[in-house]
This record gives structure tokens, sequence and C-alpha cells, in this order.
């Protein structure tokens, strides 16, 4: 049986004031199942990312809701809803976000060490997952040393190391090359995707559509179609 992971309801946000008001997103309403790749599509500044920061309880929205596995978030104290992300939400920012005065390794450790994980413990499974992307031979190095894919691929292994069920890619894969890019996609779809996760994708690459459950567009703030699987081309 299809179990709702996520449920966004009438989402509504805004930027700036007077003349320079930006209506970001518009009343944008979805669900995404457990056991779903949902991608979300559409132009530059159509309101991807600010939609998605709602969902994953990083921007307030100005009205509407958010329930994540009947938790409505936006309901949460501060702390509860810091909690509520650390265990159960993996995120990767569009510019990776990573801490530069660490090393890969311990970038991919964090969310271990924030769930009070003994230090060598989370390294070394921080480190497994190094491997799984494919930078094990990186680990030491600081982050601005490596590429701009292999930089998102850290903040891949960051966003799965912990295995929460709630998996949320900002564009995961526009710097990495079409093999490097599909062999991610091939990773989460086969390896992360169960029954018990959700997988909440943007991305302008319709080199990884073959991937998704659903694909959502947006336009201008607003969501103008969903699609299954079958009807995606
Ligand atoms: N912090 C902010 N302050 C002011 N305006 C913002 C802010 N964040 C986003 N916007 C505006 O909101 C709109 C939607 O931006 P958003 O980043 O969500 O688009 P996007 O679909 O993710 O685009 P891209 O594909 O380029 O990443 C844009 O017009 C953008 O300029
Ligand atoms: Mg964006």
């Amino acid at each position: 049986m299809t179990k709702t992971a996520i449920s966004a309801h009438q989402l509504v946000k805004w930027f700036g004031e007077g003349e320079a008001r930006t209506h970001a997103v518009k009343a944008a309403s979805f669900e995404a199942n457990f056991g779903e790749i949902f991608y979300l599509v559409g132009p530059s500044g159509s309101g991807k990312t600010t939609l998605l920061s709602m969902v994953s309880g990083i921007l307030k929205p100005e009205s509407g809701s958010v329930t994540i596995d009947e938790t409505d978030i936006w309901t949460l104290s501060n702390d509860e809803l810091a909690d509520f992300r650390l265990n159960r939400i993996g995120f990767v920012f569009q510019d990776y976000h990573l801490f530069p005065r660490l090393t890969t390794l311990e970038n991919v450790a964090i969310p271990l060490i924030l769930k009070q994980r003994v230090w060598d413990d989370a390294l070394q499974e921080a480190l497994k997952y190094l491997e799984i992307v494919g930078l094990k031979d990186r680990a030491h190095l600081a982050p601005f040393k490596l590429s701009g894919g292999e930089q998102q691929r850290v903040a891949i292994a960051r966003a799965i190391v912990s295995q929460p069920d709630i998996l949320i890619f900002d564009e995961p894969t526009a710097s990495l090359d079409g093999d490097t890019g599909k062999k991610i996609m091939s990773f989460i779809n086969d390896e992360i995707l169960n029954d018990h996760r959700c997988v909440l994708v943007v991305t302008h690459d319709s080199r990884i559509f073959e991937y998704a459950d659903k694909i959502m567009k947006m336009e201008d703030g607003a969501v103008t179609a969903i699609e299954h699987k079958n009807e995606i081309k």
C-alpha cells in the first residue's frame, strides 16, 4: 500500500517588499509517497529551491503547510524542527554547503557527530559512504581542493550517511558528467530508495529522467503539471 511521505499544501513564499517583491512560490501543493523518486523540474527562477527549502524545514512559508509522515513540520518548535530534520531528512544543497575548514571525510561525518556517534565510529562510517560515491582517496583533503562534481558527491554522501527516510536533492547531478550523474541516480534508485524512503530531486538534467516515478513541473512559482512514470518520455 502506498503511504504519503510528503504532503505540501498551498505553500506560498515571497521575498522583498513593494516593487521589489517577488512571489517565488504561489500556492504550490503536491504529494510524494514512500518508495518513490519524485522530480521537480522547471526553468531557472521558477521557485524550485524555494519550494524545497519550505518542504525541508529550512525556510518558513508565508502560508500553507508541510506534513512529513504525519508530522505537520511548521507547527514544531525550533528545537523540535532541528531534531526532526536531523533524524528524518537528508538535504543536498544546490551549492553544496561544505565546511571549508573540515576535511572531506569530516564533512560527511557531521550528521553522525550531531547524532552523538563516537568520533572514530562516525569517521569509519563516513569513509564507507565516501567509497560509495567514489571519493575514498580524497578523504583527507579540504573540500575546496575538489572539483565541483566531486564536491557534489561529498554533499550526497553527507546527505545519506545517517540513512534518513526523506532525501531532498537540489540539482544533485548538475556538475557531473552524464555517466557519473547516471551512476549516482542509479545508486540512489537501487541502494537508497526502498519502501520506507522518499527521494525528492530538483533537476534540469534530462539524462536522469529515467529514474523518476513522478515529475512535477513548476513555472513562475506555480505547479503546472504532475506526470506519472508511464507518461514520462
Ligand atoms: N533569498 C531571496 N531573496 C530574494 N529573492 C529570492 C531569494 N531566493 C529566491 N528569490 C527569488 O525567488 C524566485 C525563485 O527562486 P528559486 O531559487 O526558488 O528558483 P529556482 O527554480 O531554484 O531556480 P534555479 O533553477 O536557477 O536554481 C527567483 O525570482 C529568485 O530571484
Ligand atoms: Mg534552484
